[in-house]
């Protein structure tokens, strides 16, 4: 059984993270759901508990365990991490090496194991400089970027920043966590 850490940021399609816990556990992973506090206004905890069995992280300084430290302890037993739907904040922090919540905090904790990261956006956003420097360190630093989609966007324009769809982040995820021969 894979171990995945899925982080989930504030975004319209955060309810998206729900089918993907599901195609994972399908996959025979196991799933630890990291939210933002922003994601927790798309879709709750409680429904992403419900559907990883597992308790879901959003508070960097909630330690239920006094034996261990969250932030580190869950990156340090993950064989790969994927944020999905990733906001153009979380992408900003990861590339600046901010960790002021739990999901920023615990990827600046994690070692050499595969991370990926699927961008959802306005196309303005997506497009933006920024947002495209940012993924270009986060490649360069070895993330895997999955690319979003054309699409009719939540603000009613059509452009690219689709979060891409969930087979095609499954299917990334499989090919970067689960080697053949183990
Ligand atoms: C209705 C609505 C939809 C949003 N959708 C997105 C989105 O798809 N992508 C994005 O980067 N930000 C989106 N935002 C803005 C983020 O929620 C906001 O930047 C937030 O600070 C992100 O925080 P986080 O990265 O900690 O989750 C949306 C905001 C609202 C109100």
């Amino acid at each position: 059984m894979k171990h995945i850490i899925l982080g989930i940021s504030g975004s319209i399609s955060a309810y998206k993270a729900a089918d993907i816990t599901n195609r994972l556990m399908d996959k025979n992973f196991q799933v630890n759901v990291v939210m933002t506090k922003a994601a927790t206004a798309f879709i709750t905890p409680l429904t992403m508990q419900a559907l990883s069995k597992n308790h879901v992280y959003t508070d960097v300084s909630q330690e239920r365990n006094p034996s261990e430290i969250v932030h580190i302890a869950l990156p340090q037993n993950a064989d790969c991490i994927l944020i999905a739907p990733a906001s153009a904040n979380i992408i900003g922090k990861i590339a600046a090496g901010i960790a002021d919540d739990m999901l920023s905090t615990l990827v600046l904790a994690s070692k050499s194991i595969p991370k990926l990261i699927a961008p959802a956006m306005n196309h303005i956003m997506y497009d933006n400089e920024a947002v495209q420097d940012n993924l270009k360190i986060l490649q360069k630093r070895g993330w895997i970027i999955i690319e979003p989609r054309e699409a009719r966007l939540a603000c009613g324009a059509y452009g690219k920043g689709a979060l891409a769809t969930v087979d095609d982040i499954v299917h990334s995820v499989m090919s970067a966590c689960c080697r053949t021969e183990d």
